[in-house]
């Protein structure tokens, strides 16, 4: 007999019982025997059975203690107990079944029943086998196909943001130091994983609108005509209508719609105010501001990460929400970022001080230089 065949714990006091079972089940599976319960809690330890026939009256530990003692341990959960037993009152088949047999014989049996019942289990027992490597299975599947999507729509978001980005190489990167900088500040105030994750699929697009903004006005070194600003101020407008599109699981479009507006409502496009901006939107405006004033633009040098945290300082409660400036200030966060600026990438060094030149605003929306009629 193989080890493939099903191994039968057949567990009695009586050696005739014994003699019986293992006549009428022989040549189908494996057996060991037990004589008492403790031997059959011994056996246990060294053998794993997928089913066991046990008797209920036996001296010292009873059938039922046996089987309670053998569903309280994981290692032995999964073994099929079949109760056989001259017991045959409708109180004991119920506390049999109760205990977690599957089933219950009662003596004097017949050899065809006990036959057909221990093959009904033994292919229950194996469905629910093959079930259960079936659902590991897929699982497994399940994760690398959420991992592969999860890769193809990381990388779908980076290509929008590059294409957006490879237009003005003054603001290269600009969306990703956005996205990076949000999500400090938002794990800082302990958001929720999925919020952060919205906040950096939003920070990484968010100024995807200019891609409908001419490159010359992108690239201009100096003032812009009003017209041209305009222009410039539909870009949330015109990456919400891109965005929308995406079925994202949090409201990416919206966030990107609202991020230059200010809870004064001095913001664009649409004046929002106060709780009238997504949470994720009013750090993105920090975030943006933060990055935008300590870079270079074809209109200004880089000005020092100390401007910028002072700009953002100065609006606290008036342009920008008071919590989200708050929880940058009092962290760790901006000497990590001053740090980050330092060594940055080229094109993002910090001026001196003394090269600051006056104009420069929060107010001034992407900090762009003062416009001409
Ligand atoms: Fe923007
Ligand atoms: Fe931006």
């Amino acid at each position: 007999m193989t080890d493939n065949h099903p191994l039968i714990l057949i567990v009695d006091d009586n050696p005739v019982n014994i003699d019986l079972l293992l006549n009428i089940l022989k040549g189908e599976y494996r057996f060991g025997v037990a004589k008492n319960g403790t031997k059959a809690l011994e056996y246990l330890e060294q053998n794993k059975p997928d089913l066991i026939l046990l008797d209920v009256m036996m001296p010292e530990i009873d059938g039922f203690e046996v089987c309670t003692k053998l569903k309280a341990d994981h290692r032995f959960t999964d073994i099929e107990v079949i109760f056989i037993t001259a017991l045959s009152d409708a109180k004991y088949i119920a506390q049999g079944f109760e205990i977690g047999a599957v089933d219950y014989i009662t003596k004097p049996f017949k050899a065809a029943e006990v036959k057909a019942r221990v093959q009904t289990h033994m292919t229950m027992k194996k469905m629910k086998e093959a079930l259960n490597k079936q659902n590991i299975l897929l699982e497994d599947q399940v994760k690398i196909k959420t991992a592969q999507l999860q890769e193809m729509f990381n990388a779908t978001v980076g290509g929008m943001a590059l294409m957006a980005e490879s237009r003005d190489p003054y603001t290269a990167g600009h969306q990703q130091r956005v996205a990076q900088f949000a999500c400090d500040i938002a794990k800082n105030m302990e958001l929720p994983a999925d919020q952060i994750e919205a906040i950096r699929i939003a920070g990484v697009l968010h100024d995807i609108g200019k891609i409908r903004t001419p490159v010359s006005i992108l690239n201009r070194p100096g003032k812009l005509l009003k017209a041209e600003w305009e222009l410039i101020k539909t870009h949330p407008v015109v990456g919400y209508k891109i965005l929308k599109q995406i079925p994202f699981p949090r409201p990416i479009a919206e966030i990107v719609y609202q991020h230059h507006e200010r809870i004064d409502g001095s913001g664009y496009p649409r004046g929002l105010k106060e709780d009238g901006i997504l949470l994720e939107a009013k750090i993105l405006a920090v975030a943006d501001v933060i990055e935008a004033i300590s870079s270079h633009r074809p209109y200004r040098p880089a000005l020092p990460m100390d401007s910028a945290i002072n700009e953002v300082k100065r609006h606290r409660g008036t342009l920008f929400d008071k919590n989200v400036v708050n929880s940058f200030l009092n962290s760790a966060l901006k000497d990590h970022w001053k740090i980050q600026r330092a060594a940055g990438p080229t094109g993002t060094e910090p001026a001196q001080d003394d090269d600051e030149p006056e104009m420069f605003s929060a107010t001034d929306s992407n900090l762009h230089p003062t416009i001409e009629n």
